[in-house]
């Protein structure tokens, strides 16, 4: 599809619709509000309170166009009573503990929220008497990580090390048996649900200041002047930048208003498999578009488990959706450096334009 027609059929499916976003205060769900407005959406957004003054969800002022509410979504009765308040046509499910070090920290709470909290979602939408369709975030971690170089379709074995990728691959357990139990594709004329789970690969981007990702600890040391610490410098990973999972959420939001019962499914989505690259070419690379820097390998001694070797299957995707990654490797670490190189003068202005080039981007 090309980059216009792909605009358009943005702005045709939800402008003026109501779309509900959770983890609006984080990453990805502030990059998601941003194409929304300018898509013309009405936005409502359900988090915790963003973490640092920095956060995208300040720079970019999203509570001035979104109805930006702060609450948790284990509170099932305040989270069930916002989503039915708002009547959504479409939810953006980003809400999560999304770290995996963290996890190993604090593996109840990442069961709870990533698991139970997509139930607490699923099941205020029952009580939901209108069509929506709804896209939920997990991660390309659910696959049992075989360690190998072949990469995992969307009917691969679910499975998770750490608690955070089995939490989330608890998450995809959960949505199966909601659209099974309750949103049936074969009884859709009767509930009007389009339940779909989405399964990305390591973003990169302007505007990640989350503790442990290579992005922000390569940033925080360049501006330092200081050398990049790295883990794991043979981990190879399907980086890619944030616009493209979320314009693959969209675009199936899209499918999804076009055939709500084939599209309630599972798409991976990831860059193509000569662009999957090693944490050390992320990091020479991005050392090359800042102009200067260096970095060093951490030997660490109690180092936590963290997969070696991931590899998505994007066919389905591509062949489905008709979605493909816009930007190779080199390009997505150019428009994040440029991102943190530049957004201090005017962060809306410079998101913005990042978002125009993506979209006019041909390859
Ligand atoms: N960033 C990545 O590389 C990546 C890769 C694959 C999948 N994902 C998934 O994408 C989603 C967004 O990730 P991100 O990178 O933007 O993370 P983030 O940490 O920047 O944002 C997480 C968001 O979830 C919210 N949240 C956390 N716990 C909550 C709770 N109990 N109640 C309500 N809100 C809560 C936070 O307030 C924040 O808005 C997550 O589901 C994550 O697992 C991220």
């Amino acid at each position: 599809m090309e980059a216009m027609d792909l605009k358009e059929l943005l702005k045709s499916t939800y402008r003026d619709k109501k779309v509900l976003v959770t983890g609006h205060t984080g990453f990805k769900g502030a990059w998601l509000c941003q194409v929304l407005k300018m898509a013309g959406a009405q936005i409502k957004g359900y988090a915790l309170d963003p973490e640092h003054d920095n956060d995208l969800y300040n720079l970019l002022n999203i509570k001035s166009y979104a109805d930006s509410v702060i609450g948790d979504i284990m509170d099932a009765k305040k989270f069930g009573e916002e989503i039915l308040n708002f009547q959504p046509d479409f939810i953006f499910h980003l809400a999560a503990q999304p770290l995996v070090r963290l996890s190993y920290e604090i593996p109840v709470e990442t069961f709870a929220v990533n698991s139970i909290g997509t139930a607490n979602l699923l099941n205020s939408v029952r009580a939901l008497n209108k069509e929506c369709k709804l896209i939920l975030i997990t991660t390309d971690k659910v696959y049992e990580n075989k360690e190998w170089v072949y990469p995992y379709r969307e009917n691969d074995r679910l499975g998770g090390y750490d608690p955070y990728s089995a939490s989330k691959a608890c998450a995809e357990i959960v949505i199966n048996s909601f659209r099974q139990s309750f949103f049936n594709p074969n009884d859709y004329h009767l509930h009007k649900k389009s339940i779909a789970s989405t399964r990305a690969g390591n973003v990169i981007g302007g505007g990640d200041w989350s503790k442990d990702r290579i992005i922000p600890d390569i940033v925080k040391a360049l501006q330092k002047d200081d050398p990049i610490k790295i883990r794991n410098p043979k981990a190879v990973r399907p980086w890619q930048h944030v616009l493209e999972p979320l314009t693959g959420y969209l675009l199936l939001g899209a499918r999804m208003v076009e055939n709500p019962v084939k599209f309630a499914d599972s798409f991976n989505f990831g860059p193509f498999i000569e662009d999957t690259r090693t944490v050390h070419e992320l990091v020479e690379i991005a050392i090359s578009k800042w102009g200067k820097g260096t970095f060093e390998h951490l030997q660490l001694t109690n180092a936590v488990h963290e997969a070696g070797l991931l590899k998505l299957d994007i066919n389905k995707a591509i062949n489905e959706l008709g979605w493909y990654p816009r930007l190779n490797a080199e390009k997505a670490i150019e428009f994040t450096m440029e991102w943190y190189r530049h957004f201090e003068a005017n962060p809306v202005e410079f998101t913005e334009s990042q978002i125009n080039s993506y979209f006019n981007w041909k390859n």
